[in-house]
């Protein structure tokens, strides 16, 4: 596996900085986003199970593992402007992206300002639509309360809803504890506001032109069935997986389907 630090110019108001990538495989290039608070970590059953069959890209989003803070006024846009840069800087001009949750918002976003890169679309765990009143307060508190207390908090509320219930607790899902190591407090405050502030692709499904594969967890609590079924009708000609025994981080939960959909992928 290569690890790669990418150096990024300052671009607007924007500071430069430096995002952490892993590489690894051989075949067409596929793109990992990870979800939040993670990082490129999250990703260790698919580098097992893909790098055969593709060429894997796996960042670090600004804020996040081995890349470099956030600054103040993040918006989902500059993740995705700075994976654009990554793929400039690696020489790539046409990638699968998938993306998980985050991901997912950072991948519409590269979709609607970047198209000629992407030429298919897997979204998994997530949602088009903005955030309701109650859930952007919610983020808007998490900023305020990690910013006084740091990051202590973060495991122990969150992941009790991101796995599903017949998962939670049991030791058949590995790997979690080392999920929440290295939080950033002032990246989960800044990308908390940035989520609060994300743009409602909702209306736009209808225009996405490329094919597009749906992945929810059949007992996800934060983006459930439903919320991605109806993403799924939406788009012409998405095809949406169900994975079982699965809540929100459906490819660490049941990295067999998940690996199954991916390698599907014609
Ligand atoms: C994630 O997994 O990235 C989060 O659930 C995203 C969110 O809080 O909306």
């Amino acid at each position: 596996m290569s690890e790669i630090k990418i150096n990024l110019a300052p671009r607007g108001s924007k500071a430069a900085g430096e995002i952490h990538v892993k590489r690894v495989g051989s075949g067409p290039a596929l793109m990992l986003v990870h979800g939040f608070p993670f990082s490129s970590g999250m990703w260790w059953n698919q580098v097992d199970g893909l790098a055969d069959r593709f060429d894997l890209v796996i960042p670090d989003l600004r804020g996040f593992g081995q890349s470099s803070d956030l600054e103040s006024g993040w918006e989902i846009r500059d993740f995705a402007d700075d994976l654009a840069r990554a793929t400039q800087f690696l020489k790539i001009e046409s990638l699968i992206y998938c993306g998980l949750s985050l991901g997912g918002y950072v991948g519409f976003e590269l979709l609607s300002k970047y198209p000629e890169l992407i030429s298919k679309i897997v979204l998994c765990n997530t949602r088009a639509s903005i955030d309701d009143q109650a859930t952007a307060r919610g983020r808007r508190l998490m900023a305020e309360r990690v910013r006084r207390e740091g990051t202590g908090f973060v495991k122990p509320t969150m992941l009790p809803r991101l796995l599903a219930k017949p998962n939670a607790g049991k030791v058949r899902v590995t790997g979690l504890d080392g999920l929440f190591e290295g939080l950033r407090a002032e990246s989960i405050a800044q990308t908390q506001i940035a989520m609060a502030n994300r743009r409602n692709f909702a209306p736009l499904l209808h225009s996405i032109d490329l094919p597009v594969t749906l992945i929810a967890g059949e007992g996800d609590a934060i983006t459930p069935v439903t919320e991605m079924s109806g993403m799924a009708a939406g788009i012409e000609g998405a095809e949406l997986h169900v994975v079982s025994n699965a809540g929100h981080l459906t490819p660490i939960e049941n990295p067999e389907e998940f690996n199954q959909v991916l390698n599907g992928l014609s």
